[in-house]
């Protein structure tokens, strides 16, 4: 049996015709609409056949088949950059971004285990707080006599993320929601610029392959700074503790402390500049989501405000207070299934492999559209409906764990994952805690860029309570 292949005519179909990159989510909608759970689409330039999977038994079957170097299809312009152009600074440890074989494995295991230990990430409540009052205190500064903040809310916020970041993976603070420095602003432009840049370059006709464009200047310049600033901070606490072995072995020694521990300061370098790279817009992307949601439930908002309340009392935020916080986070989980940052994942072949009984060629690249499938009524009851009490450990609901993943699976799974969780309940319980949030303009639809965020200016009302 042939699989359902749409060559070259999948161009003729409306909104896939005209693929945008923006609307992968309609494209996805339609795909399985029209075709079912599997369909494969060839023939777009530069790019290796994709086959969409809607099916969860046969993702499930993937995931735990793949072997100990799974290939996530992703950003050939950064790999040309870290293995080509800055093959140089880059070298051997070149991270885990656009890095495949035995290169990420390597580089995963030496800071797997440090990233991914939740001993790690509690380190980061106080830091996480700090760095939410200074995003509170920032919205009481820009906010208007309505109690509104201004349009482009999101870079407010993508600062807030950066701030976050930076103290996560360098112990720096780099200042971006108070005073800021030249470097502050660098840093800040040189990430905007990469997610600015990444949709052309990565899913349009990539002309950087065949010469300079301006994009393509531009993008190199930004992952040099960021490049630049990673190190020097590396550097600086590689310094410190050096003068200072002591440190090195603290309980409370910090993950950039923890990395250089075990490896040198090149590595540190460039985990600090791959998290940089898909820590900040996804977190950002998160808040943005959660925010909308939290709008468009105002009954939430209350039932929310209660058990942050019960959980927090007037005390600082701490690890037993999250745990028990459980409305905030089954509230951030239903999110995160129907407007997920990341819309979908996916995987190359590394070998020939049979799904839903078709042979699938090595090097076909397979999507998962996790947005898509949690739409579907064979996954979730009532689908479209937005329940944070579906996630609640004691409905023994018997959803299919692999319909909806946000962070990913397996050995390639989120290496931040840990740290956003701990960023989106602290920020979700401060800002509750604080505000009742309002949003009085008509409703925004979403949009891939190529995080998937509401498309629109996020003009909340933040009322204090
Ligand atoms: C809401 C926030 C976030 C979401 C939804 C998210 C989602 C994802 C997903 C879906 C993947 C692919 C996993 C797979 O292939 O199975 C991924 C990979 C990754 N994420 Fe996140 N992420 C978030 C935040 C972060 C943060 C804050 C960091 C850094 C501190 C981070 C670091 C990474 C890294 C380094 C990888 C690549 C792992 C590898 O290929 O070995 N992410 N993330």
């Amino acid at each position: 049996m042939a699989l359902p292949l749409l060559g070259n005519a999948w161009r003729f179909l409306p909104i896939v015709g005209s693929y945008k990159v923006s609307e992968v989510d309609k494209v996805s909608k339609l795909l399985h609409e029209t075709f079912g759970d599997i369909v494969r689409i060839s023939g777009i330039i530069g790019r290796p056949d994709m086959v969409f999977l809607f099916d969860a038994d046969e993702i499930e079957k993937l995931f735990r088949e793949e072997g100990q170097t799974p290939h996530r299809p992703s950003m050939p312009s950064l790999n040309y950059y870290k293995h080509v152009l800055r093959k140089d600074v880059f070298g051997e440890d070149a991270g885990v971004i656009a890095v495949h074989g035995e290169g990420w494995y390597k580089f995963r295991t030496k800071v797997q285990q440090t990233m991914l230990q939740p001993r790690t990430a509690k380190l980061y409540i106080s830091t996480i707080e700090e760095t939410v009052d200074s995003f509170i205190d920032r919205i009481e500064k820009i906010k208007d006599t309505n109690s509104e903040v201004p349009g482009d809310f999101l870079s407010e916020i993508h600062n807030w993320s950066l701030e976050s970041l930076a103290r996560i993976a360098l112990d720096v603070k780099l200042g971006c929601l108070k005073e800021s420095s030249e470097e502050t602003e660098e840093i800040i432009e040189a990430i905007n610029t990469v997610f600015k840049s990444t949709p052309d370059l990565e899913l349009k006709i990539p002309f950087w392959r065949f010469f300079n464009t301006p994009t393509w200047n531009k993008y190199v310049k930004a992952l040099d700074s960021i490049q630049r600033i990673s190190m020097k901070y590396a550097q600086i606490a590689f310094e410190r503790l050096s003068k200072d072995p002591k440190a090195q072995c603290r309980p409370d020694s910090s993950l950039l402390e923890r990395v250089l521990n075990q490896n040198n300061p090149h590595v540190a370098t460039v985990l600090a500049f791959d998290l940089f790279l898909v820590g900040v817009d996804t977190t950002s992307a998160g808040v943005a989501n959660i925010l909308y949601q939290l709008s468009l439930h105002p009954e939430y908002q209350e039932i929310l405000y209660e058990d942050v309340t019960k959980a927090l009392g007037k005390g600082p935020v701490t690890s037993q207070s999250l745990e028990e916080m459980q409305y905030v986070r089954a509230f951030i989980r239903e999110t995160h299934r129907l407007y997920p940052s990341v819309l979908g994942n996916g995987r190359t072949m590394i070998k020939d492999t049979v799904i839903c009984g078709y042979k699938i060629p090595k090097g076909v690249q397979i999507v998962f559209p996790h947005e898509r499938m949690s739409k579907l009524t064979r996954y979730f009851d009532s689908p479209n409906e937005f329940i944070p009490e579906r996630w609640f450990k004691s409905k023994k609901n018997n959803y299919h764990p692999f319909a909806s993943l946000p962070f990913g699976y397996g050995k390639r799974m989120c290496l931040g994952r840990r740290f956003a969780d701990l960023e989106l309940l602290v920020l979700t319980a401060k800002i509750i805690q604080k505000y009742k949030i309002e949003y009085r303009y008509p409703k925004l639809e979403h949009t891939v860029s190529p995080v998937y965020i509401p498309n629109g200016p996020l003009k909340f009302r933040f009322i204090k309570r």
